[in-house]
């Protein structure tokens, strides 16, 4: 029995902001339990509900240098769908109304929370044979673990696996700060270790220090080895390609079921979808004030709202695709300011036709995923995109960008050979989208018969967790063969 630690800075059922929460928090549920035991730590924030803080119960604690500071650590645990959660306490550092603050906050933060996750492992009984950090927030715990604890005996043997969920957030801040916070030894703060462009990057120290780096889809593997999506560190990733794999995301098929699902109000399944997703749309439209026409497209969207999530079209386009009341919007979500009042703006212009809710709620997503005909990515780069995952599962058939996980999970339709999973165009551009979506509309009203078989296509795809666990664990067993050097050989 292999034993795992997932390092994160969220994990649902207890914080999210964003897709790191679905995978860190949901994957270990689906290793093979025979032969993994995969646990998850993070920080045991004060915005994490007071609901789920009750759940928690004490370890243990100790007192941790940082730099200058001897800061208490308490470890706390909670068990949650038969999996174990550690939650680093320290109210100095996690009292924020959010897990993320400023940057240079959050790179203190991130270094304690590194650096108290590996004191706290002989704490809690639980010594990982595998380390599996995420995002930049984890970023300096394999460099740690390869520097000041590479000597100590209890982290002997001790293999780490470091995943990529987007590579634009790196942890950036100034050298001669983050030296002094982590400690580290000067020698790492330069082009070969921790330095980029004159700043110290704990995603790029994460990377070279880790003993295979992963990210969430092939194509965004690839992608991020160019100068077009490796946001600077390209050269970096270029020099890591032996150890560098695009494991794609899956999604928790118990949470995300037509079938059971007990936030819609009607549950359907492969073989009632249509009678199922009618009666959805009806009630959606009811809700949200839309005109209840079964005619017209609704077109799903939730998302972050940020740049990256491709807005800027949409701003550009709305007016035009809402001009004629053939198709309806369903927008949630939160984020930057200027996409968020946007999609009110329409909302206000076009009440019938668009609704906008700038909140998070899990209870409007679901009913989204199952009364939308179409969901909308037209992301500017997506690593691995969930939605579109959840959109087959609901019957709900994609319409996206082809970049990164999205092109690998979404087949685009064609009309000659009756195939494909969805739409999708290529550029980044606004009119190539509209064009995208009046061709799926197109089908929609016209072909209907195209348009269920495409759904039905999307509802049997199998996008569920245990296909991407599986392919962790056989990355695993492959670092324990010893399949590839370790790259503590380098430094
Ligand atoms: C990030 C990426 C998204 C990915 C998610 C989970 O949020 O932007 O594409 O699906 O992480 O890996």
């Amino acid at each position: 029995m292999k034993k795992v630690l997932f390092v994160t800075s969220e994990a649902v059922p207890f914080v999210k902001t964003g897709g790191l929460a679905d995978i860190a928090g949901a994957l270990p549920k689906y290793y093979d339990k025979k032969k993994f035991d995969v646990r998850i730590i993070l920080p045991r924030y004060l915005c994490i509900s007071e609901k789920m803080r009750e759940q928690m119960k004490f370890e243990s604690h100790f007192y941790l240098d940082l730099g200058w500071r001897k800061q208490y650590v308490g470890i706390l645990s909670a068990v949650y769908d038969g999996i174990t959660y550690y939650f680093i306490d320290n109210e100095f550092y996690f009292a924020g109304m959010s897990p993320y603050n400023n940057i240079y906050e959050d790179v203190e933060k991130f270094a304690f929370f590194s650096k108290a996750v590996i004191e706290a492992m002989p704490y809690i009984d639980f010594r990982p044979d595998i380390v599996h950090c995420h995002d930049w927030q984890t970023g300096l715990v394999p460099v740690y673990l390869n520097t000041l604890y590479k000597d100590k005996a209890f982290y002997q043997n001790m293999y780490t696996v470091y995943t990529i969920h987007n590579m634009k957030f790196q942890g950036r801040w100034k050298l001669k700060a983050v030296r002094d916070i982590t400690g580290l030894p000067e020698s790492l703060f330069t082009p070969k270790a921790l330095e980029a462009y004159g700043e110290s990057n704990y995603l790029k120290g994460g990377i070279l220090f880790s003993d295979a780096v992963t990210t969430v889809s092939e194509t965004y593997a690839y992608e991020i080895t160019t100068e077009g999506g490796g946001e600077g560190l390209d050269g970096v990733m270029c020099g890591c390609r032996d150890k560098l794999f695009g494991i794609v995301n899956g999604i928790d098929y118990d949470e995300y079921n037509p079938k059971t699902d007990k936030l819609i109000p009607y549950q359907f399944d492969i073989s009632d979808f249509a009678e199922g997703k009618r009666k959805n749309k009806q009630a959606l439209q009811r809700e949200l004030g839309l005109a209840e026409d079964a005619g017209s497209m609704l077109i799903g969207i939730v998302s972050r709202m940020t740049e990256q999530k491709g807005f800027a079209l949409v701003e550009y386009m709305m007016d035009s695709l809402l001009s004629d009341g053939r198709m309806q919007f369903v927008v949630l979500g939160t984020g930057e300011e200027r996409y968020e009042s946007m999609f009110r703006y329409f909302a206000g212009k076009y009440p019938k036709l668009i609704s906008a809710s700038n909140c998070y709620s899990d209870d409007l997503a679901h009913k989204i995923y199952a009364s939308s005909d179409a969901f909308l990515m037209p992301s500017q780069f997506e690593p691995c995109g969930l939605s579109q995952l959840i959109s087959f599962r609901y019957g709900t058939v994609p319409i996206v960008r082809e970049t990164g996980g999205l092109k690998d999970t979404v087949i685009a339709y064609n009309e000659y050979e009756h195939s494909g999973t969805g739409f999708s165009f290529a550029n980044y551009n606004a009119h190539e989208m509209r064009d995208t979506i009046l061709y799926a509309l197109n089908v929609f009203r016209n072909h209907k018969e195209e348009w269920n078989n495409m759904v039905v296509r999307g509802m049997k795809q199998d996008y569920s967790m245990y296909v991407s666990a599986d392919k962790y664990a056989e990355l695993y067993d492959r670092l324990y063969q010893h399949n590839f050097d370790r790259i503590t050989t380098v430094f």
